[in-house]
This record gives structure tokens, C-alpha cells and sequence, in this order.
């Protein structure tokens, strides 16, 4: 991890009187903990106890399972969508979109540079050609110039993602996909409850698509869930996941990628307790949300400190993960991640970008191809300047997060130290 090199060279009398808890001050945090993730109670053990005593543990065949039926309408209704299908984890979900969508060889799909490779890994894997573009440098989400100026008669979908708790211009995003005849796609993986002007994510594009998996929002472990409002996709969907088989009447022979070899269903002891996660979802969504807004508000007082920028027509919004951006200048030109070990000892849970920016480490594998497309400046500024917090530490109280803001407000004023 490449360090200031004030690090080993900090004047001895600085050392003496040090005031950052690296240096071994006292921490703003001391024996106190964060809450635990995930979240669970009594809820989540009387469900996992009924699924073992109905025998009924796989996935359904033919038909969802009874808990994966019940949870799919309650998931697909909280965001908005008259359905939703159950699969394995939310690679599939995106898999199983971009399939049902007929995206395939010959294909372009458009990414943003900053995500999970996911995103890209599931375009791959159709045997499409990913094009990667850069995002937008108050928000960190796809850039919708990029994304235009990418867009070629091959274009056959976009995968919009809700990253840092923002989102892209999902307004714009619409307008070009609907223009141009392009499937949207929401990568909701991080983005469970978000609401553009009151829309929920998941419902805005054709297809929304939910990742389950530990850090999740709602987790089952591993899990996921496609959502949209188009019957025909509906049924696509289910066909992909579930080996070909067709659920209800509806049957489109003419889908031009018919698949009918995965397995990609869900348990019913993920569903039951998804279930379960779902009924105090909301209470903290809103928690995280008002932490979230505070943290944001007292963060934008300190010198050099930006949180990445929320737009004002997403409605509701919880941060995976938060991120704010440091100018190191006002840092004594020290390194980000020096500050984020500075944050650690300081008993702040965080740490530099959780991914690399696609265009650098993603990898094509056996078919698909990668598209570049000119530079990266803002994802790769990124990497010098994003310091993230994981969702669950917005599950703490305010007092809490005055912390957070004290611990930077420190690590700034003592940045000498370091
Ligand atoms: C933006 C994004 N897309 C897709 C995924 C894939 O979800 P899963 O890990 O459930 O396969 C993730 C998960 O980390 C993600 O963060």
C-alpha cells in the first residue's frame, strides 16, 4: 500500500505530542462497537425452522417455491413491479436480464467504469462486447455523455448502476435507451429502496436487477432478484432460470437466445428469510437515509472533504458504501490510503475505492470482448481520492456519525503526523 513518505520521517517533537491515534493519541472512538451485520432475530429463525419442517428446501420447479412466490410478489410490489423472479445471487439476476433482453454475440452493452465486475462479467459471459465508460465526477455513476457519445447501431442494452447511495441521470439514461431503441437495465445490487422522483429503482428501465449477498441491504447469504413490469420478460426470466420450463401461459418461442439449460433458482430458505428481512427493511432504509444526509452535511464542512453528490431528484437513497472524497492538499499532500489507516486507528470502519475501475481488471475470459473507450480520467482520480464506509455503519445513531466527522476533521488537522 503506498504510503507518504512522511510516514517514517515525521519529526520526533511531532511524535511526542502526537494527537492521531496512529501515532499513538487517543482514538475519537474507544470500546464502542458498530452494529452487527447482518441483521437478524427471532423472525429469521421461525422462518428458517419452517422451510426445514415443510421438506420443501429447493427451488421450485415449474413454479417458484411457496416462500420464493410469496417473497417475489412482496420484493417486486416494495419497488414497484407487478413481477419478480428468484435466482441464485445477483450476478444471475443480470445474467438472466441480459438474456431475456436476447442481448448476445455481436452485441454492445455499456457499463459504467466504476462498479462491481458484475456488471460487465454478466455481458461477458452472453458473449457480448462490454463497452466500458467513464462516470460522472460529482456523482461517481455513469457519465450519460459517455454514455451517449458510446452508443452505436450494436448497442442492445445499458446497464445503469446505483453506486456510492446515487444514482446516474436515470431521466436521461430513458431518454437515450427509449430514443435509440436500447434495453435499460438497472443494476440495483446496491440500490434496494431507491427512489428516482418517487419511482423505485428496480422499475424505472425494463428490467431491474437485486443482489442478496452478505453486505447487501437485504441479505440471505447469496440471493437475488430480477424485477420489471413486462410480462414478456416475466416469462423469460422465469424460463432462463429454471431450466427452459415455462411458467404459466405465456410462452415466447421467439426469443433469439433460448435458454433452456440453467439452474439458477433460488432456495426456499433464502426466500423465508429474505422474507423476513423485508419487514424491517424500511425502518432502516430510513435510518440509514437520515445518517446518511447528516454525515453528508457535516463532512461538507471540513476542508477538502466533498461527499459524493447525491442528486436531488432521488428520492429515497441509503449509501453502499458511502464515499466522500478527500483533496489531499488539504491533507499535507499525504496519500489516501494513509488517511484511511489514520480513519482505522481513529475507530472508523472504512477504506479506499472497494473496486478497481472495470477498464483496468476486468477480464474478457473465453468469448466476450472489451471495449475501452478513450480514457478514464474521473474513475482513476477515484482511486487518489474516495475514502468508503460500509452501509451497516448507517444502521449506528447520530451521535455516531458526529464521530466519523470528528475522526476526519482530526486526521485532517493533524495530517503533519501522518
Ligand atoms: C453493482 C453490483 N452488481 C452486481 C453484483 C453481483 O451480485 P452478487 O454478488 O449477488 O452476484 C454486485 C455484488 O456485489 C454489485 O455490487
Amino acid at each position: 500500500m503506498p504510503i507518504n513518505a512522511n510516514h517514517f520521517n515525521a519529526p520526533p517533537n511531532i511524535l511526542l505530542m502526537a494527537s492521531l491515534a496512529i501515532r499513538g493519541g487517543e482514538p475519537v472512538r474507544k470500546g464502542k462497537k458498530w452494529p452487527e451485520w447482518p441483521a437478524y432475530d427471532k423472525r429469521e429463525l421461525k422462518a428458517l425452522e419452517e422451510v426445514l419442517k415443510s421438506r420443501y428446501w429447493g427451488g421450485g420447479v415449474g413454479e417458484s417455491g411457496p416462500w420464493e412466490q410469496r417473497f417475489e410478489k412482496a420484493f417486486a410490489a416494495r419497488h414497484g413491479c407487478k413481477y419478480g423472479i428468484c435466482v441464485v445471487n445477483g450476478t444471475a439476476a443480470l445474467l438472466t436480464a441480459l438474456l431475456a433482453a436476447g442481448v448476445g454475440p455481436g452485441d454492445e452493452v455499456v457499463v459504467p467504469a466504476l462498479t462491481f465486475h458484475a456488471t460487465g462479467g454478466a455481458a461477458l459471459a452472453v458473449g457480448a462486447t462490454v463497452v466500458i465508460v467513464d462516470v460522472d465526477a460529482e456523482t461517481y455513476c455513469m457519465d450519460v455523455n459517455e454514455v451517449e457519445k458510446s452508443i452505436t447501431e450494436r448497442t442492445k442494452a445499458i446497464i445503469a448502476v446505483y453506486n456510492y447511495g446515487t444514482a446516474p441521470d436515470m431521466d436521461a439514461l430513458l431518454k437515450l435507451a427509449r430514443e435509440h431503441n436500447i434495453v435499460l437495465i438497472e443494476d440495483c445490487a446496491r440500490g434496494h429502496g431507491f427512489e428516482w422522483r418517487g419511482k423505485p429503482a428496480g422499475s424505472i428501465g425494463d428490467m431491474g436487477c437485486f443482489s442478496f449477498q452478505q453486505g447487501k441491504f437485504m441479505t440471505a447469504g447469496e440471493g437475488g432478484i430480477v424485477t420489471t413490469n413486462s410480462k414478456v420478460y416475466a416469462a423469460r426470466c422465469y424460463s432462463v432460470k429454471d431450466c427452459g420450463r415455462v411458467r404459466g401461459e405465456v410462452y415466447d418461442v421467439g426469443v433469439p437466445y433460448w435458454i433452456n439449460w440453467f439452474n439458477l433458482r433460488m432456495t426456499q430458505f433464502q426466500a423465508a428469510i429474505l422474507l423476513a428481512q423485508l419487514e424491517r427493511f424500511d425502518e432502516q432504509l430510513r435510518r440509514r437515509q437520515e445518517n446518511c444526509e447528516y454525515l453528508s452535511k457535516r463532512l461538507s464542512e471540513i476542508d477538502g472533504v466533498t461527499p459524493v453528490k447525491v442528486d436531488q431528484r432521488l428520492t429515497r437513497h441509503q449509501p453502499w458504501p458511502y464515499c466522500f472524497k478527500v483533496e489531499v492538499g488539504c491533507f499535507k499532500g499525504v496519500a489516501v490510503e494513509r488517511i484511511v489507516e489514520a480513519l482505522r486507528a481513529e475507530g472508523i470502519p472504512c477504506s479506499t475505492l472497494d473496486h478497481q475501475p472495470l477498464h483496468m481488471t476486468l477480464a474478457p475470459g473465453l468469448f466476450g470482448r472489451i471495449v475501452k473507450k478513450t480514457k478514464y480520467p474521473v474513475a482513476e482520480k477515484a482511486l487518489e481520492e474516495a475514502v468508503i464506509i460500509p452501509q451497516w455503519v448507517f444502521l449506528a445513531s447520530k451521535d455516531d456519525m458526529d464521530e466519523i466527522a470528528e475522526a476526519v476533521e482530526k486526521v485532517r488537522k493533524h495530517a503533519e503526523e501522518l
